[in-house]
């Protein structure tokens, strides 16, 4: 059983959420700003969607690009920054944003982004995909979670980690994958936030129930991920 790349799209297409960030399915032509992806992406990486979107829009109606960014006061940053938490994302994000604004702009290549500050595999892969279609499936808690459940991963967190992340990279071996990667990595965002959640996941609307998901057709769902007791 191989869960389908191309159902998960079919289920995006008609389901995604509509979030400031992001371009439309569909509407994909016009490539997305990697300014944009970034700063979600550094956004979202501690707080929810639901929180991040009035914020997102307030900081980019300040410093609408990396330029303007780059050259505001760390202290004006900072007061943007108020109440998100996690302060140090704020200060990285200033720093990585003087960087780009002297290498001349964003590297394409997640390798080059990982070496940015506040970047680590995680948002170098989501801006990789989003901002550039790189042919790469990012990796957070909620991705981890939704492999583990359709490939029936038994072995626990956090020592499967490695290989659940093997088993997302799998995806992109499906032609659907690799013509919309950063669809497809939003898709999955989507799919762990709104059907295949932590608690009570709701299979009955999962684009993967009826064959896709080992989980679902064990009934094992409310038990995987598994994780390593403290
Ligand atoms: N969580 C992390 N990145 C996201 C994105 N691009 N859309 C929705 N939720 C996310």
């Amino acid at each position: 059983m191989t869960p389908s790349a191309a159902a998960l799209l079919r289920w995006y297409d008609r389901h995604h959420r509509d979030l400031p960030w992001r371009t439309p399915p569909g509407q994909g032509t016009r490539a997305p700003d990697p300014y944009r992806i970034w700063l979600s992406e550094v956004m979202l990486q501690q707080t929810t969607a639901a929180a991040v979107a009035p914020r997102f829009q307030r900081f980019l109606a300040r410093f609408p690009s990396v330029e303007a960014l780059a050259a505001a006061p760390e202290a004006a940053v900072m007061e943007e920054w108020a109440g998100l938490g996690y302060y140090a994302r704020a200060r990285n994000l200033h720093a990585c944003a003087r960087q780009l604004a002297a290498s001349g702009g964003f590297p394409r290549d997640p390798a080059a982004l990982r070496a940015l500050p506040g970047i680590g595999a995680y948002t170098a892969a989501a801006v990789a995909a989003i901002a550039f279609g790189a042919p790469v499936v990012p990796v957070d808690g909620n991705v981890e979670r939704i492999v583990a459940r359709v490939f029936g991963v038994a072995e626990p967190l956090p020592g499967a980690r490695s290989r659940l992340a093997a088993l997302a990279q799998g995806f992109l071996g499906q032609a659907a994958a690799r013509a919309r990667p950063g669809d497809f990595a939003q898709a999955l965002f989507d799919l762990g936030a709104g059907v295949c959640t932590s608690r009570r996941p709701a299979c009955a609307l999962c684009p993967w129930r009826a064959g896709g998901c080992a989980a679902e057709a064990r009934g094992e769902q409310d038990s995987l991920p598994r994780r390593v007791a403290k």
